[in-house]
C-alpha cells in the first residue's frame, strides 16, 4: 500500500515538474497555434493572415469603407484592453471607452496604454457596463472580443449594443459561437478527443 502511495506521489510530482507545465512554454491554447489562427483568418477574410483577429480587422475595414476610423468605440469585458489598443494602432478606431470588472486587469491595461503612448485614447472604467452606460446612440463602434459569451444574458447584451450604436456604426464581435456552456453531445466530444489524441504534442 505504502509503495502504491509513493508511486502516485511521484507521478503527481513529475506531472507538475515537466516542462509543459511552465506557463512560458505551454501550448494548450488554440490562439497560440499559428495554424489555427491562419485557418480562422482564412475563413473570415479569405486570406491566411497571421495574428489573432487579423481577418476580422481586414473585413471590418473593407465593410466600413470611408467610415474608418470610427470615432468612439465601446468595449465590454476588455481585460487589459490590448486588443482594443491594437485596433487604434491599426487605424480602425480613434478612441475607446473600456469596461472591465477586474481592477487588476484594468491596472495592467492602463500601464500598457502608457507604454504605447495611448493613454489619451483609451478610458478604462472599472465596473459593469450595463449598469453604467444607458445612453442610446452613444458610439459608432461596439467591440466584443471573447467576452460576449461570458455575459449572463447574451441576447440582452446584443440588444444593449444595438441601442448604443449610432446609425452607420459597427457591431464588431470576435467570440465563441458554439454550444451553450460547451455542452457538446457525446459523439462530438468523442470525435474531438480522437482528433486531439492524434495531434503531435507541439503543433504550432
Ligand atoms: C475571457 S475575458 C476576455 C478579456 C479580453 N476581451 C480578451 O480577449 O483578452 C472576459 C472578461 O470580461 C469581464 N467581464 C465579465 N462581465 C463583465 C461586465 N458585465 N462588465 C465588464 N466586464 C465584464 C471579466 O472580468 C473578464 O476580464
Amino acid at each position: 500500500m505504502e509503495v502504491n502511495r509513493k508511486s502516485i506521489q511521484k507521478k503527481i510530482a513529475d506531472k507538475w515538474t515537466t516542462k509543459s507545465q511552465n506557463p512560458q512554454t505551454i501550448k494548450n491554447k488554440w490562439w497560440k497555434s499559428k495554424h489555427i489562427i491562419r485557418a480562422i483568418n482564412m475563413r473570415v477574410a479569405g486570406l491566411p493572415l497571421d495574428g489573432q483577429s487579423a481577418g476580422l480587422v481586414q473585413k471590418a475595414k473593407e465593410m466600413a469603407g470611408t467610415s474608418v476610423p470610427f470615432s468612439l468605440g465601446v468595449s465590454v469585458g476588455c481585460g487589459a484592453g490590448d486588443k482594443e489598443m491594437s485596433l487604434i494602432s491599426q487605424g480602425l478606431v480613434e478612441k475607446f471607452i473600456l469596461y472591465e470588472l477586474s481592477e487588476y486587469r484594468v491596472e495592467l491595461g492602463r500601464n500598457y496604454a502608457k507604454s504605447q503612448g495611448l493613454s489619451d485614447r483609451v478610458t478604462f472604467v472599472v465596473g459593469d457596463a450595463f449598469e453604467m452606460l444607458k445612453q442610446d446612440e452613444y458610439c459608432d463602434f461596439i467591440h466584443w472580443n471573447n467576452s460576449l459569451h461570458h455575459m449572463l444574458d447574451t441576447e440582452q447584451a446584443i440588444k444593449w449594443s444595438y441601442k448604443l450604436l449610432k446609425k452607420g456604426g459597427m457591431f464588431y464581435m470576435d467570440d465563441y459561437v458554439g454550444k451553450n456552456y460547451l455542452q457538446f453531445n457525446f459523439k462530438t466530444s468523442e470525435i474531438c478527443t480522437r482528433i486531439r489524441n492524434i495531434l503531435p504534442k507541439i503543433f504550432s
